[in-house]
């Protein structure tokens, strides 16, 4: 290999490298931003939302009835229904809806919102011709963004992420508008819970988890997918932000909803390469949510986009193509967000000889010819990315371990689970391990002898926003 491009490439995997003192620092610092979110009256740039969920129980596994849930958190709409058997099992219909690209930014709530009402009623024709409409259906409201939440079935958007970018929709009632738009067709619908996609997750792995087989704790309940994000019970004295008149009757702790995506916005301890900058001033939400633009699938393609670009435009890459082509590159290469982390899940993984699979993956996807030196090299990148989130994903579970083991009795011999849902922790190749193996490193169960263990939580946020809705 050329021996500046060698020396470029290098230079990169270093800058990627995480070891074990910075996980451990890391963690340190992941626990200060928990506590610093759950003391102050307002969010703050400086530490994570941690916003209060009123869910106040996690689900035992007895919970029984039918649900509706719809589910916002990405570039598809969900609407399903569960049956919770009450034994640990459920069934579900659903259906899945793209959200058109021009709903998603320069439009408004009212469309976007109108949109998401009509597919509700879309599914009930579909799915439950047979309901009369005597009664209301229930409906868990899964809305994956940050929202300061005041009631389960109450809560306004604080900001978009994940590319939406609706500006009138932020500081109003999400369940309001979906409602509005489904009495506005006469759907016998009631939205009677709003909850984050993590704290379903939380609440549907430990809906399924049988305790007395797994011997395990669900703990956290995580996304890794578009974005990243965690929740976890916390006890209610460790909240000193929630007033008495908001801590519902009886309750002991609450589900938190931390947004994790928005640890260190400050950058106080997260590695920060040229390229995480350059995304950042990319993305609607510059200066926000840059633990998550370090990790989740929305920007893993995007770094090895940058990198490559960089390369190219020091004169280490592609040279040859950008002549041949009378001065361009593929637009998939030259545009931002046109490299979906999928295709880093091929690349990862590819021991054919001289990468001929990567080959053929990136003509298919990015319609870029490639020889094997430049294929050698987008590999060695994409691995960086990719070992640099999942140990860097470690962290939040490793600090919510350390918080939370202390809620149980000294002679409870629970070992502890994580639920996790979404396209990174469940397809990309090596993650899960990964994770696991970063977790191991930080050591937070220090002189115990329990267990750490992840568990992809099926379906999540659909059965846990039936949860929630059970809880109404
Ligand atoms: C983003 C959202 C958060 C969500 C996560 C995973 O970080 O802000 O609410 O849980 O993505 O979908």
């Amino acid at each position: 290999m050329n021996s500046k491009l060698q020396e470029a490439v290098d230079d990169i995997v270093e800058k990627f490298k995480i070891d074990k003192q910075f996980l451990i620092d890391a963690t340190v610092e992941f626990n200060l931003s928990m506590e610093a979110g759950l003391s102050a009256d307002k969010p703050a740039r400086e530490y994570m939302p941690m916003i209060p969920t009123y869910v106040t129980s996690i689900p035992t596994g007895k919970e029984t009835g039918l649900y509706l849930a719809a589910d916002l958190g990405g570039t598809n709409f969900r609407v399903c229904s569960v049956l919770l058997n009450g034994d640990h099992t459920f069934g579900i219909k659903q259906s899945k809806y793209k959200i058109p690209l021009d709903l998603m930014a320069n439009s408004t709530a009212d469309a976007l919102f109108s949109y998401l009402g009509k597919k509700v009623d879309a599914f009930l024709q579909e799915h439950h011709a047979e309901y009369d409409g005597e009664e209301h259906l229930k409906l868990g409201f899964t809305f994956s963004f940050p929202v300061n939440q005041t009631a389960l079935n109450r809560g306004t958007l604080l900001r978009w992420t994940k590319g939406f970018d609706l500006p009138d929709c932020v500081d109003k009632d999400v369940v309001e508008l979906l409602q509005r738009n489904i009495d506005l067709l006469g759907t016998k619908v009631k939205v009677v819970a709003l909850a984050n996609d993590t704290v379903g997750t939380l609440l549907s792995r430990a809906y399924s988890n049988n305790i007395a087989k797994t011997k395990a704790h669900t703990t956290v309940g995580a996304i890794f997918g578009t974005g990243t994000n965690g929740a976890y019970f916390e006890s209610l004295d460790k909240i000193p932000k929630l007033k008495a008149s908001e801590i519902p009757e009886g309750a002991t702790g609450m589900v938190v909803n931390m947004e994790w995506g928005s640890f260190d916005n400050t950058l106080k301890i997260l590695p920060s390469t040229k390229y995480d900058q350059i995304i950042d001033a990319e993305t609607a939400n510059p200066g926000y949510h840059l633990f998550e633009k370090r990790i989740s699938g929305m920007f893993l393609g995007e770094l090895l986009r940058v990198m490559l670009m960089d390369l190219f435009e020091r004169k280490y890459l592609f040279q040859d193509l950008y002549a041949s082509r009378g001065g361009s590159l593929p637009h998939r290469l030259a545009e931002p967000w046109q490299l979906s982390s999928e295709v880093l899940s091929y690349l990862e993984i590819d021991d054919s000889t001289d990468l001929k699979m990567s080959e053929l993956v990136l003509e298919n996807h990015l319609r870029l010819p490639t020889n094997k030196e430049e294929r050698l090299v987008i590999q060695k990148l994409t691995r960086t990315i990719s070992h640099r989130a999942a140990y860097l994903s470690a962290i939040p579970l490793a600090a919510v371990i350390s918080r939370v083991k202390g809620q149980y009795p000294e002679d409870d011999d629970g070992d502890f689970e994580f639920g996790c849902d979404g396209s990174v922790v469940e397809f990309y190749p090596g993650f899960q391990k990964k994770i696991l193996e970063a977790v191991l490193l930080i050591n937070p169960l220090e002189g115990s002898s329990k267990k750490i263990s992840l568990r992809i939580a099926k379906d999540g946020s659909g059965v846990g926003a039936a949860l929630c809705a059970s809880l109404a």
